[in-house]
């Protein structure tokens, strides 16, 4: 029988005695006391008292030493584990819990179990009796592993010892070829089991929490792929104080994939968590994974053998949408890892990259260059678990060089001899993404022909040589450098673009490309309008700039005489002096003003197209709009705004040749979309209405690129469909800034259109540097540039209409610009193009209400 089916045993025992002390405390009648009136009375009441006192003080005395010195209290020490046995085949009926076959073969597992602990003396002291859970292949199809749970009872103070007489029964390192403790044992012969590898471990104390009130465990064969799902995902959360666990099994010979759609649970660990084995019980020698919160890495999962256990534990409060897994089995000869690599160049990658690589794996790859050539490797990607001392977990071997953790991206490794050789190894648990690399061959005297040699062996362009971008990863290719006429000298030497200087960032490395950028003297504040005044003045409630811009930075909100374009205007009509005062969580004005309609720009879930971008999670986006003509497909992105507006780019809706796209009936909105064409139960699609493009946008010049669509009917606001947060006028979006831009459009210039949501991060680009980088004039202040200028990283076709969201000081996401357009696509020194909603404010507010 599973002991997790039958609920009973998992929970730990209340012992007797500690209920029973519950009652101990005396209930003094008061009310009787007071009734009775005179001094003598008074006397006695006083006597009466000081007993009553007295023995208050000796049954709490008794309290205290009876539950903390006492201590002679007993727990339920539990303990899973995991036995090969040898000498038994694997039956089918093995998998059925409640077969003959299966109980005989687990009061084998029993007898044996209690043989081994009868061996020791505290063991056999304290154990209590053994269940066998389930049964699986054993490794290389050979023999049976059998999961199983023993139960101890011992005194609180004796626990460490079991622990310890426990972890003994594992040999440090236990070949799998000898047998471990135990070895062949005293029962009749024809019933000897042989086993090897027994190993126990205490269960994690949160899935033996009393609170758990519902274990349930379920059994699903993977051969055929399918979903699995939390209870009650996509239309509710999960319930609480559950453990469940799915036990997935596949085929001899085929290992376990499992891999997450959604994954949204609890932030805390502590209190809702998934865990994922390689093992069919929670033996934490097998863990290969825990998760809560909404994590952002990858979650797919391979087993080593054919089984693997998910397991989901839940607490009293928060509970949340929960996840969807597809599984499905993978032949284990499918992917044999490692091998000889010839040729120049070449690429390998750790095994089922970039899912998780399986636990328990080994892999090696031989390098072959001709004789006179050395090789060099770099890992585009490294993800290899945590750094661990040695890197004795998992690691990656390169000709006798370990390297483990996580590293970035410039990592290259040389040869001394035309052979390289590299060993990837992991573990029993905690997978990870695991690498990529490519290699290439070199000729020792001129390792880069052609090209630059970076410090740390990377070959770049030569032309990227001294032209102020870091493209070597360790900074070697901008030293020592001549500086160009277009170019600044830093202090440290470096070259960086001229118009690099004052953009808020720090290029040089050392800021002196940020330094004096004001003009004015140290001790002065520079005003908007270029006027110095002194440091002194800025916020004490005066305009001393005379444009406002001293008062309009500040800390506190002072309530200031003159309002200026720079200054936050309450609903009275004041204006306060505070920097970016609205939605940040603090009223600032008189009226609280500024802390109204502030049901935006917060993400579900604290985790938490574009060129050069990731793809982002279900609901990291959730005022992401996907406006699809009908019979096309996508074609542009809009921001939500409220339960009822939109804000997109005019160029989006403007009629072109047969298309008539300024008709609302020509489109349809997808909120909560994440991937394109694959609606999912959050996808909600709505008509327009009403489509109000800004009048004086200018088809030639982009001017006023901004246009509202009101939809037919209003959305009902939930986990991934919530609108974003609109900045004042006076909000200031400064150079530097980090903003993201997020789209299904195309992945490069010309490319294709992107399936799955992508986001990027790119910064607020300074309006003169922007408009030195561009051609003449085009760049109004209506516009606003955002970008990377190393290019790489952009908004491209598909891309429009779609938001800038920029992070304010609470948390909360402010819409800075929506997507218009671009010289190309992620081109260097080419940045982005966005309108500034800032400039839009009155605008939208008169259009839409909101
Ligand atoms: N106009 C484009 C569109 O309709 C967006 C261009 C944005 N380009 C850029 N390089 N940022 O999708």
């Amino acid at each position: 029988m599973d002991l997790l089916d039958s609920g009973q045993k998992f929970s730990p025992r209340q012992d007797q005695d500690w209920d029973a002390g519950l009652q101990f405390l005396p209930v003094s009648d008061t009310k009787r006391l007071e009734k009775k009136p005179g001094r003598r009375r008074a006397l006695w009441i006083g006597a009466g008292l000081l007993l009553a006192a007295a023995g208050v003080a000796l049954l709490s005395g008794l309290l205290v030493w009876h539950f903390h010195l006492r201590r002679d209290v007993r727990v339920q020490k539990l303990y899973i584990g995991v036995m090969g046995i040898n000498n038994q085949p694997f039956l089918p009926d093995y998998e059925e819990p409640s077969s003959p076959k299966f109980t005989h073969l687990a009061s084998l597992v029993s007898r044996q179990l209690k043989l081994i602990y009868s061996k020791n003396s505290v063991l056999a002291k304290h154990f209590k009796g053994s269940v066998v859970q389930a049964f699986s292949e054993g490794e290389d199809g050979g023999g049976v592993v059998a999961y199983y749970q023993s139960e101890f009872d011992v005194h609180v103070l004796q626990q460490g010892a079991l622990d310890d007489a426990i972890q003994s029964l594992e040999p440090e390192r236990s070949p799998p070829e000898s047998p471990g403790p135990g070895g062949r044992m005293l029962l009749r012969p024809t019933d000897a089991l042989d086993v090897s590898n027994v190993v126990s471990r205490a269960i994690d104390p949160r899935m033996t929490r009393t609170s758990l009130m519902v274990k349930k465990s379920f059994s699903l064969h993977v051969s055929t792929p399918g979903v699995l799902r939390s209870p009650g995902f996509p239309d509710s959360s999960y319930p609480p104080n559950v453990y469940l666990q799915w036990r997935l099994r596949a085929d001899p010979g085929h290992r376990v994939r499992l891999d997450f759609h959604t994954l949204i649970l609890e932030d805390d660990c502590q209190k809702d968590f998934i865990q994922i084995y390689d093992s069919l019980a929670p033996i934490q020698k097998r863990v290969l994974t825990e998760q809560c919160g909404y994590p952002h890495e990858s979650l797919a999962f391979l087993s080593s053998g054919n089984v693997l256990l998910l397991v989901l534990v839940t607490s009293e409060e928060k509970n949340f949408p929960g996840f969807r897994a597809n599984y499905s089995q993978i032949s284990a000869a499918q992917q044999k890892c490692g091998g000889t690599l010839t040729g120049d160049r070449g690429s390998f990658s750790s095994p089922f990259f970039p899912s998780n690589y399986p636990p328990d794996i080994s892999c090696v790859w031989t390098i072959e260059a001709t004789k006179e050539k050395f090789v060099k490797v770099q890992f585009q990607k490294f993800f290899l678990g945590n750094d661990s001392s040695r890197c004795s977990r998992d690691y990656v071997d390169v000709n006798d060089q370990r390297l483990c953790g996580r590293k970035p991206k410039s990592s290259v490794v040389t040869s001394r001899s035309n052979m390289m050789t590299i060993t990837f190894h992991s573990d029993s648990s905690y997978v990870d993404q695991g690498f990529t690399a490519e290699y290439e061959t070199f000729v020792p005297t001129n390792p880069c022909p052609g090209r630059f040699q970076c410090s740390n062996n990377l070959c770049i362009n030569q032309t990227l040589q001294c032209d102020g971008w870091n493209d070597c990863g360790d900074s070697s290719d901008e030293d020592n450098c001549q500086c160009e006429a277009a170019q600044m000298k830093c202090r440290n030497g470096r070259c960086k673009p001229k118009f690099w200087r004052c953009d808020g960032t720090d290029d040089c490395g050392d800021n002196t490309d940020e330094e004096d950028c004001g003009k004015c003297k140290a001790g002065e504040f520079s005003c908007r309008n270029r006027r110095c005044v002194p440091e002194a003045l800025t916020c004490d409630g005066k305009d001393d700039c005379s444009d406002g811009s001293d008062e309009s930075r500040c800390e506190k909100s002072l309530v200031l005489q003159l309002c200026s374009e720079f200054t936050f205007r309450c609903r009275t009509g004041r204006c306060i002096s505070k920097l970016n005062p609205e939605c940040d969580g603090e009223p600032d004005c008189e009226d609280g003003s500024d802390e109204d309609q502030c049901e935006c720009g917060t993400r579900p879930y604290r985790s938490s197209r574009i060129v050069g971008g990731v793809s982002s999670r279900q609901g990291e986006w959730p005022w992401q709009v996907s406006l699809h003509v009908r019979g096309t497909g996508h074609v542009c992105g809009a921001s939500l705004l409220s339960n009822r507006w939109l804000l997109t780019a005019a160029h989006c809706v403007q009629d072109n040749g047969p298309n008539s796209y300024s008709q609302a009936d020509q489109w349809e909105v997808l909120l909560g979309l994440h991937v394109q064409s694959q609606t999912s139960e959050w996808t909600v699609r709505r008509r327009v209405k009403r489509i109000v493009a800004h009048a004086a946008y200018n088809t030639a010049t982009y001017e006023n690129d901004i246009a509202a669509m009101e939809l037919d009917a209003n959305v009902t606001l939930n986990q991934n469909i919530w609108p974003i947060c609109l900045p004042a006028a006076s909000h200031d979006f400064p150079a530097g800034r980090e903003a993201w831009i997020t789209g299904w459009g195309a992945t490069r210039e010309g490319g294709l259109a992107a399936t799955i949501l992508q986001k990027a991060e790119v910064r607020i680009i300074n309006s003169t540097v922007c408009k030195s980088l561009m051609e003449d004039d085009v760049i109004t202040d209506r516009m606003l540039c955002a970008g990377v200028l190393k290019g790489g990283v952009d908004a491209c076709q598909g891309d429009s209409g779609g938001p800038l969201s920029v992070t304010g000081s609470s948390g909360r996401v402010f819409l800075a610009g929506v997507v218009s357009w671009g010289d190309g696509c992620a081109r260097r020194n080419k940045p982005g193009i966005y309108t500034r909603i800032t400039k839009f404010r009155r605008w939208i507010k008169e259009t839409t209400g909101v």
